[in-house]
């Protein structure tokens, strides 16, 4: 059986956390939030990719290349403003989960306007890192019930 390919796809400022509004965010930093995710996937039998920026585009661009099966997704403030993102996650047929380390819904009005929580596989938020596990979690369980396709052999379908 191929291996599930995991991207794990961070937006704006996340590349701040550890100092970024600590009493919201936690105080882990991307890196740490990374190696213990590398971790969990790495006794799930998962292959995980790491992608952080804080360009739209670059997201956008990065999906595009689908060599992955499925995507843990935190766009960060795009996910209230970014139809792009929206629209590429819809393109590229690959599904994902929503994570935020905060609950988005239950801070200012403007974070109440989403554009992926109605695309998402699933969503976990406001579990700060164990939120990206959860996801992780999630992904393993639905690849092996057969809910996700997993395309193997790292093979990029569009350059
Ligand atoms: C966030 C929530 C967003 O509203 C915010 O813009 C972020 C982080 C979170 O993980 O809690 O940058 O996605």
């Amino acid at each position: 059986m191929n291996t599930l390919r995991v991207l794990v796809l961070q937006g704006p400022n996340l590349d701040l956390l550890g100092t970024r509004e600590p009493a919201i965010y936690g105080t882990e930093t991307l890196a740490e939030i990374h190696a213990a995710l590398a971790a969990r996937a790495a006794e799930l039998g998962v292959a995980v990719l790491f992608f952080q920026s804080n360009h739209e585009g670059a997201l956008i661009d990065r999906l595009h290349r689908r060599d992955f099966d499925a995507a843990i997704v935190n766009a960060a403030g795009l996910t209230h403003t970014s139809v792009s993102l929206r629209d590429a996650l819809l393109a590229i047929e690959r599904p994902f989960v929503e994570v935020h380390l905060s609950d988005p819904a239950t801070r200012e009005p403007f974070r109440r306007l989403n554009f992926l929580e109605d695309i998402a596989l699933a969503r976990f938020v406001g579990l700060h890192a164990a939120g990206y596990h959860r996801a992780l979690e999630e992904l393993v369980r639905r690849a092996a019930a057969g809910e996700i396709r997993v395309h193997g052999g790292g093979v990029v379908e569009h350059g």
